[in-house]
């Protein structure tokens, strides 16, 4: 059952409820300006409703930045599930959240986004045609991570010409937290750069298999942001950078591929005041939406559209650290002064 919740700041709200199989969800859309609305469906434990309920309308008005700064013509939506993944997830519980994704006609699109998989996906599926991400199927995507982490990688390089006055990651040393999906690859990619990686995950398997692969240095997940290191690279949780963490950084730069790294706005000022470079993070991790949107918008020459957005992501990423470097503020100011004025000017036409 969907029971819309008023909200002023996004275009529709429901919390999405189902008795047979114990689903309690929300699906928050943001905007549709731009297009369909498009983000990932996360189930995790939440302290309770209303925190789900920040969590979802945070995440949806994120999506539509970043579609936004992709270039997409993609719209800003998300959808939770209130519960463990590991001990509450049924294929009741998440064919009933398809049927409430295609409630929404296409105004909302889903994806994998933490606590689901691919196979999950597919159920949903059995529901619902609007989900991508798939893992085959009519021009399915798949795994959108090694994409994601090649735009991080992208971006931590052109983060690293500014802060370090050349691109070379060679014997620069990167703080990776957390070794999932696009930890892991970024790890890769760096280890091929010549980066000294230092890693820290809560899964100590996952850290040995990272020492071994990369000959990688081990920090405690709670340390990691403070190691000594050129770069510091969040790739777990969002609320990272804050007032606790952000004094506490040795890295001269921040570049990695969580959302919402930024607890809040004095965040970005704290870093800027500390001379620490902030890649604003929709900015670098846009290129897993990009994968995304070849299915949604099912494009036939999925790798040159991928190649050519991944490239326009870093010149974006290049023009929003210009602008801040000539307006001495934060690259995440203007990162969403930059969309923002742009959504201004397509309401307006
Ligand atoms: P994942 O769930 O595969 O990996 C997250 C990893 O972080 C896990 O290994 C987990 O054990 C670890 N972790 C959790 N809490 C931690 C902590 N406090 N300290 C250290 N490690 C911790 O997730 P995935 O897909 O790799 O995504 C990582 C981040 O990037 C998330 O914030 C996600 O929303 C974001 N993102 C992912 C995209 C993708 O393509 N997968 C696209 C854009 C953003």
């Amino acid at each position: 059952m969907l029971t819309r919740i008023d909200c002023t700041t996004h275009e529709e709200v429901y919390r999405v409820t189902d008795r047979d199989s114990g689903l309690e969800g929300l699906i928050a859309v943001h905007s549709t300006q731009a297009g369909p609305a498009a983000g990932g469906l996360r189930m995790r434990v939440y302290a309770g409703f209303d925190e789900a309920l920040a969590d979802v309308l945070a995440l949806s008005r994120g999506m539509t930045y970043k579609n936004a700064a992709a270039g997409l013509p993609l719209g800003g939506g998300k959808a939770v599930i209130l519960g463990d993944p590991r001990s509450d997830k049924t294929e009741a519980l998440l064919r009933a959240m398809g049927r409430a994704v295609e409630a929404l006609q296409g105004r909302y699109w889903t994806a994998e986004d933490m606590g689901m998989t691919p196979a999950d996906l597919k159920v949903l599926s059995s529901e619902t045609k609007f989900v991508a991400g798939l893992a085959d199927g009519p021009f399915a995507s798949g795994d959108p991570s090694p994409i994601t982490a090649q735009g991080v990688f992208n971006a931590l390089k052109i983060g690293a010409a500014r802060q370090f006055g050349s691109s070379d990651l060679s014997g620069k040393r990167v703080a990776v937290q957390g070794l999932g999906h696009v930890g892991w690859y970024l790890c890769e990619l760096l280890a091929k750069a010549g980066a000294q990686l230092i890693v820290a995950d809560t899964v100590a398997a996952r850290v040995e298999e990272a020492r071994v692969a990369f000959g990688a240095e081990v920090a405690a997940p709670d340390a990691i942001h403070r190691v000594a290191a050129d770069v510091f690279a969040p790739c777990a949780i969002g609320g990272i950078l804050n007032g606790q963490t952000v004094p506490e950084l040795r890295a001269a730069m921040v570049c990695g591929a969580a959302n919402n790294q930024l607890a809040n706005d004095a965040a970005a000022d704290a870093l800027q005041a500390r001379g620490i470079l902030y890649l604003p993070d929709y900015v670098a991790n846009g290129g897993g939406i990009i994968n995304v949107a070849t299915e949604i918008l099912r494009i036939e020459a999925r790798e040159s559209y991928v190649a050519e957005r991944l490239s326009q992501l870093e010149t974006t990423m290049r023009g929003i650290l210009d602008a801040a470097a000539r307006q001495d503020t934060s690259p995440a100011h203007v990162a969403d002064a930059t969309i923002e004025q742009g959504m201004a000017l397509r309401r307006a036409g």
